[in-house]
């Protein structure tokens, strides 16, 4: 539960992700009992609308979603206001001012405000500088309110627009007011994957290249680039899925314990990872990436248009909504383990999940009777949809014959549990009122990844390299020339 009082200030307040995403999240927070009293929510937005539009508006999409409870919503509705800016007016930013101060005139709320920036990734840096102009950022932090801000990514297209951009930002707001989501890191079977390594004594000591011999990290969706074409076509998979929820994964299942679960120690592990990462031979790019984009296909039985039939993709996109990669960790515990990064829009289904594989044993004492080769273990971390840890292992097949068969060790994550489940933006939403950042990305970590990633988007982005982006049918596994990114 979080105890400080707060506004939570929405820019953006009339978009997709606020009725989809945050406004049902602080509705089930409420239900729960979570929020801080007094708690007190301002939509902003360029529409003009008045408070009680905007609170029938959220109601309806809330009502998309969920059974709402008149009484609960009466309430809540009571708490929400509407205020219409022009994002790049300095007068409207003053008049956000009187507004917060109207809003609660007695300071109930102790000058703590959450500014959640639901807009389009090119406002960021407008709005940011103007709340710091207007007063709104550091000067409030001074005296005793918590100001905290709020954005998703893309943060930044390239290293060098994520560094302009957090130049801004930084001049404004401190990095410990500034939460950067992943909303993957929201997930309960992602923070399973540090719990899981680091909660039990059996798995570390195998955790480590003498025993691994791969690693294999998916995430595949049926999902097309849906209304998201503007963004999308710009982005491709690379910015849209490995510069952020890719790459967190990756740092979890590689990185070091801290010494102390606290959000800037494990921070710093997970930075160790990127700082460790071997850069991409950009001149064998292929050897190590396989780029895809869907053509029409077959998904739940039903047609579905390629990715450049789509509304608002160009039809001539070379946009890869596929990739397939092979990175390397330079450190002591991963060096010369393959680690397989693979992600694709509209594949036969939605997967993601996390494969340990396990070396051979080094010696079969078995190979006489049963020739040399042992299926080596496997461990997989599901994390959607199958949420579970599931190990495969050797056991003697019942009979009379030396003869093995591989057999599973399963855990249902949610089975056995019942406690209440937060989704991913109530879970999101809880840290930023609390002020833990162990969840968001840091500035040091988003450049490191640009870093990594951005001479692979050059050289993809170059117009001989452009060629090829292999056509893969939606509903399938991905391009067929995937398959030689393999151990
Ligand atoms: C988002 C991407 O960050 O993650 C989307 O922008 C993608 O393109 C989504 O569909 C996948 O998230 P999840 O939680 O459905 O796996």
């Amino acid at each position: 539960t979080v105890k400080d009082p707060l506004i939570l200030v929405i820019f953006g307040a009339t978009g997709d992700l606020t009725a989809r995403k945050v406004f049902p999240a602080v509705y089930n927070l409420m239900r729960t009992h979570t929020l801080p009293h007094p708690f007190l929510i301002l939509g902003i937005g360029r529409s003009e609308l008045t408070s009680s539009m905007f609170q029938h508006n959220m109601q309806a999409a809330l009502a998309k979603t969920h059974k709402v409870d008149p009484s609960a919503w009466e309430v809540m509705a009571r708490s929400i206001s509407y205020l219409q800016m022009d994002y790049t007016r300095p007068q409207d930013y003053a008049k956000l001012k009187r507004t917060l101060k109207a809003l609660d005139p007695d300071g109930r709320t102790q000058g703590n405000i959450l500014f959640y920036l639901a807009v389009p990734p090119d406002s960021y840096a407008l709005i940011a500088e103007q709340l710091g102009k207007a007063g709104l950022s550091r000067e409030y932090v001074k005296g005793n309110g918590r100001i905290s801000l709020v954005v998703e990514k893309p943060f930044g297209r390239d290293l060098e627009s994520a560094r302009k951009l957090d130049r801004t930002l930084h001049t404004w707001f401190e990095e410990h007011q500034i939460f950067r989501i992943d909303h993957y890191m929201a997930k309960e079977t992602v923070q399973n994957v540090l719990m899981f390594r680091f909660a039990n004594a059996m798995f570390e000591p195998i955790w480590n290249r003498s025993y691994i011999d791969y690693i294999e990290i998916t995430a595949w969706e049926s999902l097309g680039v849906e209304h998201r074409a503007g963004y999308y076509d710009r982005a491709g998979v690379l910015r849209d899925m490995f510069q952020n929820h890719m790459m967190m994964l990756l740092a979890l299942c590689a990185m070091e314990p801290p010494s102390l679960f606290e959000s800037e120690r494990v921070r710093d592990e997970r930075s160790k990872v990127y700082r460790a990462m071997q850069p991409f031979p950009v001149d064998r790019i292929d050897q190590r990436l396989v780029l895809g984009q869907y053509a029409a296909g077959i998904i739940n039985g039903r047609p579905v248009p390629g990715y450049v039939e789509e509304p608002g993709v160009d039809p001539r996109s070379l946009t890869p909504t596929y990739a397939r990669m092979k990175v390397f960790i330079d450190n002591w515990r991963w060096q010369g383990v393959p680690m397989f990064l693979t992600s694709g829009k509209r594949m036969a289904e939605k997967r993601t999940e996390i494969v340990i594989q396990f070396k051979e044993v080094p010696c079969s004492m078995f190979h006489r009777i049963l020739g040399d080769h042992i299926t080596a273990n496997r461990l997989v971390l599901g994390i959607h949809p199958n949420e579970c840890v599931d190990l495969t292992f050797q056991t003697k097949a019942p009979g009379t014959r030396v003869c093995l068969r591989p057999v599973n060790m399963h855990f249902d994550y949610a089975k056995g549990y019942g406690g209440p489940l937060f989704d991913d933006y109530e879970k999101i939403l809880l840290d930023c009122m609390l002020g833990d950042q162990t969840l968001f990305w840091r500035q040091d970590a988003v450049e490191l990844c640009w870093g990594f990633l951005t001479p692979i988007l050059e050289e993809c982005d170059c117009p001989d390299r452009r060629k090829t982006i292999y056509l893969y049918r939606a509903g399938t596994n991905g391009p067929q020339e995937a398959q030689r990114i393999k151990p």
